[in-house]
C-alpha cells in the first residue's frame, strides 16, 4: 500500500536522525553523502507540498530563516553553578579531603575525571523527548533564549531515540553541556574574517560565544558549532552516578566526551590531571583543564553546595600554554608613526588555540635583557587572550656561531635611514611616504575608535595600497569613483564593494573629535582628542593655534602640543585635510554654532572673577563667537580679561602690552555684535 505524505514525512525524518547520528555522533556514515542528500531533498519537496506537517523538531528545521531579534531571558530551573578552581596537587590533596571530612568514616569514594572544554555552558530543555529550549548560562540563573542558533548543532538530537537500558521519564529533563569550536574551524573563520577586514576573534572560545550570540542562524550554521554534553537531570529516573549519566547521554544520542575516567583515589585523579596537561595539544579542541566530579549522586547530595559552586566538584587549571620552538629571525615591524618593533620569526607551533609564528619582542632593550638572538630557541608562551611573548631562551642550544642581535640602520620597508633618539628605545623610520607607515595610517583611519569604516580591515587596505587606489587617507572618499575598477579585483565583488561604499559615505557623519583621533597624529590618541575638540571646536582652530595655546588645555602637555604643531606645519598633510574638508568630513565640532565671528582668530585669557558669569560661561561666549580661550599668557594672546582680583596673568599682559578688558567692556563687545 502507498505510503501517506505524512508517513514518508515520518518515515524519512527517522532516517535522516539515524544518519545523522551514525555521521556525526558515531562518525560511521552507513550511506553516501549523496543518498543523504537525496533523502533530505525528498523530506524537504514532502514538507513544501504538505507545509501543515512541518514541525520544529523536523531536521529541515535545523537553520531558520527568521532573524532573532532580541535573545528572551530564560529562567534556569536548576541553577547553573561554577566549579572553584585548583591548581596544583597540594590543592586537589585539600579537595580530597574536605569531600572525605563531608561524607560519612570510611566511606569509599569514587571520582569522574571529564576534560574541561574551553566554551560556554549551555542548557537543553526537553518536553517530550523534544528540544524545548536552549540557553546560555548568563549569571547562573537567569541565561538567554538561544534555541535558533544551538538547533544548528547537529550533534544535538532535536527528537530523542527513546530506547535506552536505564530508564528514563522523557516528560521533562534538561542536559548540559559546553559549546565550542574545533581549533581548525576556529583559524578557517579567522582567516575568512581578515579578509573580509573584519575583526579577528582572539581564540576559539570568543569565536564560539560570539557565533552563538549572532541574530541570524542561516550564519550560524555556517560557523560550525560543535557540543559536548556532560549532565542529565531529570525528575525521575534511575541514575545513581555520574558515569551513569554519561554513558545514559551517550545513549540517549547525544555526544559526550569519551576522555573521561572513573578514579578510585586522588592519586588517580592527579596521573589523569597530569597526563592530560601533557597530552592537550594532540586534542582538535581546546581544553582548559579538567574537571573532577564525585561519582555516586548520593553523595553528591550529602556533600551539596556552596554559594555558587558544588562541594561535590572542582576544576584543575592547567597552567599558561608553553611551547618551544626556533626563533628562524627578528624582523622589525613598521607602524603608523614610523616606530620600529622587533618581531619573533618563529618555527610555526600549534599554541594556546591556534599556530603561532610570531611573537612581539617589544624593543630592542627588551631583547638586550632576555639575550635574545637569531637562531636561538625560545620558550614562547600565550595565556588567555595575550599576544604570544617571548620567556626566555635554552642557551644550552645555542650554536657557537650566534650573535648579538644588531639594530638596523635602515628601514626594513623603505630604506630610508632611521633615527634613534639619546633617551628613548624606540627607534623610527622618519619617511613619511613610507609604505608601511601609509598603510598603518590608513588603517588607525579606518578603524573602529576612528572613522570605524566597517569592511575597510588591514588585508584590503594593504591590496589597496598595493594597487595603488589608496596613497593616503583622503583617497579612500574618492573610491567611489573608481567603483568599476574595483569591482574587477578578484574576489572582491559588487557586494561587498558597495558594502564598502556605503560604510564610507556613513563614515562621514563620524564627529569632530573622531575625525581628530582618526587623523593618526603621534601622541594624539582617543582622550587628547577629545579635549582639543572640546576645547578649540575647529580644525582650523586647532592648526593655527599656538604650542602654548595648545599647552593651555588641561592635561595636554608638550609632547603633544609639539607634535600637533608639527603636524599641521607639514604641506602634504595640508593637502589631506583640504581633501577631507572636500569630502564632507566633520572638521569643526557640531553642537557649538558660531553665533558670530567677531572673535575669528582671536586668543582670551580670563583672569580674576567676574561678576555677572562663571568663567565657563565666559568661555562659552568666546568659542560661540569663534574665539578661543587659553590659559596662559603670551605675546600672541589678543585680550586678557580681567575681573575681580586678577592674578599675575595680568602684570604679564601689561608687561607684553596686551589689550586688557574688564567685565563691562567685554560685555559691551558682544552687544555692540
Ligand atoms: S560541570 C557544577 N563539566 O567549566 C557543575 N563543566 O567552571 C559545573 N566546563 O560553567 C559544570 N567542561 O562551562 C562541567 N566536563 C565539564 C566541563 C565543564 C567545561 C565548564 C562549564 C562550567 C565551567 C565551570
Amino acid at each position: 500500500m502507498k505510503k501517506s505524505p505524512l508517513q514518508r514525512i515520518e518515515e524519512l525524518r527517522e532516517l535522516i536522525r539515524e544518519h545523522d547520528y551514525n555521521y556525526y555522533i558515531l562518525a560511521q556514515p552507513v550511506i553516501s553523502d549523496y543518498e543523504f542528500d537525496q533523502l533530505l531533498n525528498e523530506l524537504i519537496k514532502l514538507e513544501k507540498e504538505n507545509p501543515q506537517f512541518i514541525s520544529p523538531d523536523s531536521p529541515t528545521q535545523r537553520v531558520g530563516s527568521d532573524l532573532t531579534k532580541e535573545f528572551k531571558s530564560v529562567q534556569h530551573k536548576i541553577p547553573m553553578l561554577s566549579l572553584s578552581n585548583t591548581y596544583n596537587e597540594n590543592e586537589l590533596i585539600d579537595f580530597d579531603r574536605r569531600v572525605r571530612e563531608g561524607l560519612p568514616k570510611n566511606e569509599k569514594v569514587e571520582y569522574v575525571c571529564e576534560l574541561k572544554i574551553d566554551g560556554l555552558s549551555v542548557s537543553l530543555r526537553y518536553i517530550n523527548g523534544k528540544l524545548d529550549v536552549a540557553a546560555t548560562r548568563g549569571d547562573g540563573t537567569v541565561g538567554e533564549d538561544v534555541t535558533n542558533n544551538v538547533k544548528t548543532i547537529r550533534t544535538i538530537p532535536l527528537v530523542i531515540k527513546k530506547q535506552t537500558k536505564l530508564k528514563l521519564n522523557l516528560d521533562q529533563f534538561e542536559v548540559r553541556g559546553e559549546v565550542f569550536m574545533e581549533l581548525e574551524a576556529f583559524e578557517k573563520l579567522n582567516e575568512e574574517r581578515e579578509l573580509n577586514g573584519e575583526k579577528t576573534f582572539a581564540n576559539p572560545r570568543n569565536s564560539s560565544a560570539g557565533t552563538l550570540k549572532l541574530q541570524d542562524p542561516q550564519l550560524v550554521a555556517k560557523r560550525p558549532l560543535q557540543i559536548f554534553v556532560y549532565y542529565l537531570f531529570s525528575e525521575k529516573d534511575e541514575l545513581t552516578s555520574q558515569s551513569e549519566n554519561l554513558v545514559l547521554l551517550g545513549d540517549l544520542g547525544f555526544r559526550i566526551n569519551k576522555n573521561y575516567r572513573v578514579c578510585n583515589s586522588i592519586e588517580d585523579v592527579l596521573q589523569f590531571c597530569n597526563e592530560w596537561e601533557e597530552k592537550r595539544n594532540e586534542l582538535p579542541y581546546e581544553i582548559d583543564g579538567v574537571v573532577i566530579k564525585v561519582n555516586s549522586l548520593r553523595q553528591q547530595k550529602i556533600l551539596g553546595t556552596i554559594a555558587k559552586s558544588p562541594r561535590w566538584a572542582v576544576a584543575y587549571k592547567f597552567k599558561a600554554k608553553q611551547a618551544n620552538t626556533k626563533l628562524n629571525n627578528i624582523t622589525w615591524q613598521v607602524g603608523r608613526t614610523g616606530t620600529l618593533t622587533p618581531v619573533a620569526e618563529l618555527e610555526p607551533v600549534f599554541l594556546a588555540g591556534s599556530t603561532i609564528s610570531r611573537a612581539t619582542l617589544h624593543n630592542i632593550d627588551e631583547i638586550k635583557r632576555k639575550d635574545i638572538r637569531e637562531g636561538d630557541w625560545v620558550v614562547i608562551e600565550k595565556g588567555g587572550d595575550v599576544i604570544p611573548k617571548v620567556v626566555s631562551v635554552d642557551l644550552s642550544k645555542r650554536t657557537k656561531d650566534s650573535a648579538e642581535v644588531k639594530v638596523p640602520s635602515n628601514c626594513p620597508v623603505c630604506g630610508s635611514k632611521l633615527f634613534r633618539s639619546e633617551e628613548e628605545v624606540a627607534i623610527y623610520c622618519e619617511n613619511n611616504l613610507c609604505p608601511a607607515q601609509v598603510k598603518g595610517r590608513i588603517s588607525h583611519f579606518a578603524s573602529r575608535g576612528a572613522m570605524d569604516i566597517e569592511g575597510l580591515g588591514e588585508a584590503l587596505i594593504n591590496l589597496f595600497v598595493d594597487l595603488n587606489f589608496l596613497k593616503d587617507y583622503s583617497d579612500i572618499y574618492d573610491l567611489k569613483e573608481k567603483r568599476n575598477e574595483l569591482i574587477q579585483i578578484e574576489r572582491l565583488g559588487e557586494k561587498s564593494i558597495d558594502n564598502l561604499l556605503s560604510a564610507i559615505e556613513t563614515s562621514k557623519k563620524k564627529p569632530f573629535n573622531k575625525v581628530l583621533f582618526a587623523l593618526g597624529i603621534r601622541y594624539v590618541g582617543s582622550g587628547a582628542a577629545n579635549k582639543l575638540a572640546d576645547h578649540f571646536l575647529t580644525l582650523e582652530q586647532l592648526s593655527s593655534a599656538s604650542e602654548e595655546e595648545i599647552e593651555s588645555v588641561h592635561e595636554i602637555g608638550s609632547s603633544i602640543s609639539k607634535s600637533v604643531k608639527r603636524f599641521f606645519a607639514n604641506t602634504q598633510n595640508k593637502k589631506i585635510i583640504e581633501r577631507l574638508k572636500k569630502a564632507g568630513l566633520n572638521l569643526a565640532g557640531e553642537k557649538k554654532v558660531n553665533e558670530s565671528n567677531l572673535f575669528e582668530g582671536k586668543s582670551f585669557v580670563l583672569t580674576g572673577t567676574l561678576s555677572s558669569m562663571s568663567r565657563e560661561n565666559a568661555k562659552e561666549i568666546i568659542q560661540r563667537h569663534g574665539g578661543a580661550v587659553i590659559s596662559a599668557v603670551s605675546k600672541n594672546t589678543s585680550y586678557v580679561v580681567a575681573g575681580d582680583s586678577p592674578g599675575s596673568k595680568l602684570d604679564k599682559a601689561q608687561k607684553l602690552g596686551i589689550q586688557v578688558l574688564s567685565e563691562e567692556q567685554f560685555l559691551e563687545m558682544i552687544k555692540s555684535e
